[in-house]
């Protein structure tokens, strides 16, 4: 079995008053895919970004509760959010390229770092660009705005933008509900590929999809880590009648 990389427990985060995660479990095992899973409203999204503190944008938000990636705890005083949002990437809904060039999207991260070697730049977009399965088709176009790029296409730039950073895990909130069915089925054997060197945490309201590209799987309600465990036994045979329920289509 793969070695934990992310260890969450008693995770609570309130916004303002209202308590959107109660008590969370979960354990993200290194170099697998684990889907977070529920009727919308349930804090999947608000657990995935838990991962990488980027609830703490949001004004009001209180966390407590740990978070241990490899082991240290990310909200521990003094951590380094930057680093950490580097280590931990994500990848939204919608595509969010910046209104630069192909080539400036995948640069960008490395320039923020600081780096100004122009070759080791052009080496790094090139092989990112090749790990999300761009580069045949856009070598030759790497000046050109990315938002004139397909929607799929601009997902998966998205995802050479992340590689670039060299980050350790990809959290994916619904990184395909703006795509048709093969530019999803185009992401999710993209994602089956990373999960070789990368650790993904997806959020997904696509059951199919949870089951076919997932090794483990969370089904929350309500703010309620109800069921965690391997997709398999999740989806054949739950503990909770209400993962029963949800799976055979009974509820949200
Ligand atoms: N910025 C916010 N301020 C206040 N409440 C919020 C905020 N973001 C989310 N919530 C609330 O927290 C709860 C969990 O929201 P969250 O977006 O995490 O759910 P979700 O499972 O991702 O839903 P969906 O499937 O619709 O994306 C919901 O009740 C939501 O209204
Ligand atoms: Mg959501």
């Amino acid at each position: 079995m793969s070695s934990t990389v992310i260890s969450i427990q008693n995770l609570d985060l309130f916004y303002g008053a209202f308590q959107a995660l109660k008590q969370v479990p979960m354990t993200v095992r290194g170099r697998h895919i684990t889907a977070l899973i529920g009727p919308s409203g349930c804090g999947k999204s608000t657990l995935l970004r838990t991962i990488n503190r980027m609830n703490d944008l949001i004004p009001g938000v209180r966390v407590t509760g740990s978070i241990l990636l490899d082991g240290k705890d990310i909200y521990a005083a003094g951590t380094d959010v930057c680093a950490l949002r580097k280590r931990v990437g994500m990848v939204f809904q919608r595509p969010n390229p910046f209104p630069l060039s192909i080539y400036d999207n995948v640069a960008f991260g490395l320039r923020v770092a600081g780096m100004s070697d122009r070759c080791r730049i052009e080496s790094v977009v090139e092989h990112s660009l090749k790990g999300a399965w761009l580069w045949d088709m856009l070598k030759d176009k790497l000046d050109h705005p990315a938002l004139g790029l397909p929607l799929d296409q601009q997902q998966r730039l998205c995802v050479a933008r992340l590689l670039a950073v060299e980050p350790e895990v990809i959290l994916m909130d619904e990184p395909c509900s703006a795509l048709d069915p093969i530019s999803t089925a185009k992401i999710e054997e993209l994602m089956l590929e990373l999960k070789k060197k990368y650790t993904i945490v997806i959020v997904t309201h696509n059951m199919q999809q949870a089951a076919r590209i997932s090794d483990y799987s969370g089904y929350m309600l309500l703010g309620d880590m109800i069921e965690f465990g391997e997709t398999a036994s999740i989806f054949t045979t739950p503990k909770d009648k209400r993962t029963q329920d949800y799976i055979s289509g009974r509820y949200g």
